[in-house]
């Protein structure tokens, strides 16, 4: 298996889910080959609960590093397809390699340009 898949396995051992019961692992790889971690932490108020893609991306960024590939785990049928707004969080990141996997071994490689076309984007001032 992929050790980044692996990595975002254990990563969910750590998810915080009692309302949807519904765990999420992220494992995020750096340009240095260091890798951090994210899960799923729900809050009563479903809205502000917050994704395992951007809790990873988080701790790669406070830690001070440059993602370059995102591996995100959960339990369906088909590899794992991040939300709407994980999609528009790692545009920011890009260009970023994605690997959407479930916990059958089913894996599947793409980008989060190719995740999110036609993309919003702010000019810079
Ligand atoms: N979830 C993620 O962590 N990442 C995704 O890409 C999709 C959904 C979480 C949010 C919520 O805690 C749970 O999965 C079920 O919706």
């Amino acid at each position: 298996m992929n050790k980044l898949i692996a990595e975002a396995i254990s990563a969910r051992e750590s998810a915080r889910a009692p309302y949807s019961g519904y765990r999420v692992g992220c494992a995020v790889k750096c340009d240095d080959g260091s890798i951090y971690h994210g899960a799923n932490v729900e809050a009563s108020c479903s809205s502000v609960g917050i994704c395992a893609e951007r809790i990873a991306l988080a701790n790669a960024i406070l830690a001070g590093k440059t993602p370059k590939q995102l591996a995100i785990v959960g339990e369906a049928d088909a590899p794992l397809s991040p939300c709407g707004t994980c999609r528009q969080f790692m545009l920011d990141f890009a260009p970023l390699k994605v690997i959407l996997a479930n916990m059958d071994g089913d894996e599947k490689h793409t980008t989060a340009n190719k995740l999110l076309p036609l993309k919003f984007e702010r000019r810079s001032q």
